[in-house]
């Protein structure tokens, strides 16, 4: 028997996900004991505490199977929103509708768009269902050319995929931009809009996908409760789709897909904006200490609409290395020579403001 013929062997080349550094990975290697894990662009502090009560009060009813069309969550969605119950599809994380997207929509020679850097995610639902890969480099300032991604469409286009703030270097397109990229998308194609970080930015030419959103043209907008609601870990994201793409992906998704701890908690959290409004400031204060500590010791970075900040570095892997020293987990992209930085709470950028300094003095640059 050949495992080459039984696996598929569009998935050859493909990687499996590598994940940020744990803190405990880091105490044991470096023996620092009070580890910032900045890497993977959480929030640093818990849920909201609405969502904690939701969590430990649905712990005793764990034994039944959750509501498998997470029902009450997509019609808090819907009103949040203002849109249709029907359009919000909710996932174990918005990861999964990525790859549920995939699923319903690419074929074998399919073409996909997307810019780079960006989430990591999207070459890999490309690959995962055989379709060809379609990159357009960011342009200088390391923000999206919408323009030249038209330029990239063709005939074969499927999905273009946009990450709007982008992941990893924070930037974002503007509104204009935006309007004129939909005015001449051809519509074959899929845009699917990632906003995985929407609510940190507080720019007032960011365009917001969801107003784009007629429920006709092939547009989806993508967001999540593990980045501002704190999570992660119980992996809950959504997305708005046009009716007939959100009932395949109702066809194929796993009955249930999203736990039930998931749902509460996000439920929950819904409910109190006035923290996330504090949790955008809050977020907006830190980087703005942040970026006074880069200016300070000549360290340039890209200005972020998000939770983390790209800096660039000559010596990414000795930067990256004299961090985790420092017990500070920034994240690495291979030979990119920038690294990408989560703010923390007021407490952890007063640390990694000092592990800055120290390694600015130690190697005399970054
Ligand atoms: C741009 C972007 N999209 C999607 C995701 C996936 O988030 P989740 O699956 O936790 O909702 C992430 C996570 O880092 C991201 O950065």
């Amino acid at each position: 028997m050949s495992w080459d013929s039984l696996i598929r062997p569009e998935l050859e080349p493909m990687r499996p996900y590598q994940p940020g550094l744990r803190a405990s990975q880091v105490r044991e290697r470096s023996g620092v004991e009070h580890v910032l894990k900045l890497s993977s662009n959480e929030y640093p502090v818990g849920p909201v505490p609405a969502a904690v009560r939701a969590i430990r009060e649905i712990a005793t009813h764990v034994n039944r199977y959750p509501d498998g069309g997470s029902e009450a969550l997509r019609d808090k969605l819907a009103a949040h929103l203002g849109v249709d119950h029907e359009t919000v599809v909710v996932g174990n994380g918005s990861n999964e509708l990525l790859r549920l997207i995939g699923q319903v929509v690419l074929r074998p020679g399919d073409e996909v768009v997307y810019s780079w850097p960006s989430f990591v995610v999207y070459p890999m639902v490309a690959d995962m269902f055989g379709a060809k890969k379609v990159v357009v480099p960011l342009a200088p300032g390391q923000v999206y050319d919408l323009d030249a991604m038209l330029d990239a469409i063709t005939d074969a286009t499927r999905v273009v995929f946009l990450c709007n703030p982008n992941n990893p270097t924070g930037t974002i397109y503007g509104r204009e931009a935006f309007a004129r990229f939909l005015a001449k998308v051809p519509d074959h194609v899929l845009v699917v809009v990632d906003e995985a970080y929407f609510e940190f930015v507080t720019d007032p030419d960011y365009p917001d996908g969801l107003a784009s959103f007629d429920g006709k043209r092939p547009l989806v907008v993508l967001r999540t409760f593990s980045k501002i609601y704190s999570l992660a870990g119980l992996r809950v994201g959504y997305g708005v789709l046009p009716l007939p793409l959100a009932e395949a992906i109702h066809k194929v998704r796993e009955p249930f897909n999203v736990n039930m701890a998931g749902q509460a908690a996000a439920f929950a959290s819904l409910d109190d904006q006035i923290e996330v409004a504090r949790r955008r400031e809050e977020n907006q204060e830190q980087k703005t200490y942040l970026y006074s500590c880069f200016d300070r010791l000549g360290i340039r970075y890209v200005e972020s609409h998000t939770n983390f900040v790209w800096f660039e570095t000559e010596w990414p892997v000795e930067v990256f290395e004299a961090l985790l020293h420092r017990g500070v987990i920034a994240r690495d992209f291979g030979n990119t020579p920038a690294l990408r930085l989560g703010v923390g709470t007021p407490d952890d950028t007063r640390a990694t403001i000092a592990a800055f300094e120290a390694i600015v003095s130690d190697l005399g640059g970054i």
